[in-house]
């Protein structure tokens, strides 16, 4: 019982973290996923808000030479030639002066921080949650194949429905790794995810319910 909840509670932090954010902005969860492990590298930050709102700020001349810029790789030394159109236009609302909720426009180094691009989820990153989730999804299936394969459902599904939450950890987070380098991979970790999700409420539901709602067929010894 104790693992289900704990299994809800983790969904619902999925959701918050990952989708809802995503959500708000019309994304779907297949794009929500690549998002975070292949991230968004159609562009930068700064790009994509000067191809939208902000690209009314300021001349298409001045647009087009901040975009040079960025395509020139958007060098320090560069950056003195674009200076005065960040102070004198966009500074006026991304600056802590402001007090609005903006990125600071003010220096080289903030401008620097929206013109990487967004790679997703780093090595180090993957690394950190694959070693978690290896350990700690897999100690978790133990405890509940422990108890599920005392069950009394025929042994073929019962040996199959043991063994398929590991092989949905395996597809999950391998292909975190994948989608890490191709996008496609996002629907193995979708269906990789919904496998667990399954297992480990059919283990839950089975186990719980031949303990104390259905009949017993073997005798009790
Ligand atoms: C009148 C105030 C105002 C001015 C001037 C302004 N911005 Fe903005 N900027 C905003 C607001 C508000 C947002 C957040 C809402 C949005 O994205 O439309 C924003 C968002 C952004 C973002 C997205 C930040 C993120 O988190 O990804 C970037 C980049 C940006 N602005 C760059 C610029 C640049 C470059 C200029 C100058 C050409 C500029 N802005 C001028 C108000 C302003």
């Amino acid at each position: 019982m104790t693992i289900g909840i704990g299994y809800l509670f983790a969904l619902t932090y999925l959701y918050l973290v990952d989708i809802e954010p995503h959500n708000a902005q019309g994304h779907g969860l297949r794009q929500d996923v690549i998002e975070k492990y292949y991230g968004k590298r159609g562009g930068t930050r700064l790009g994509a808000a000067l191809n939208g709102s902000m690209g009314d700020n300021i001349t298409p001349a001045e647009k087009e030479q901040i975009f040079l810029w960025i395509k020139g790789g958007a060098k320090e030394e560069d950056y003195g030639a674009i200076a005065p159109i960040f102070q004198e236009t966009c500074a006026i609302c991304h600056s802590p002066d402001s007090g609005l909720p903006l990125p600071p426009l003010t220096s080289f180094e903030e401008v620097a921080v929206l013109t990487t691009m967004d790679m997703g989820q780093s090595v180090k990153g993957l690394v950190r949650v694959s070693h978690v989730h290896l350990f700690g999804m897999s100690f978790i299936f133990f405890m509940t194949g422990s108890i599920f394969v005392l069950s009394e459902i025929n042994v073929k599904w019962r040996s199959l429905l043991i063994a398929m939450p590991f092989i949905a950890i395996w597809l999950d987070i391998g292909s975190w790794w994948f989608t890490k380098l191709q996008p496609i991979f996002a629907y193995v970790v979708i269906f990789g995810g919904f496998l667990m999700g399954i297992s480990l409420l059919l283990q839950t539901v089975i186990s719980l319910g031949e303990m104390w709602i259905w009949k017993r067929k073997g005798k009790d010894t």
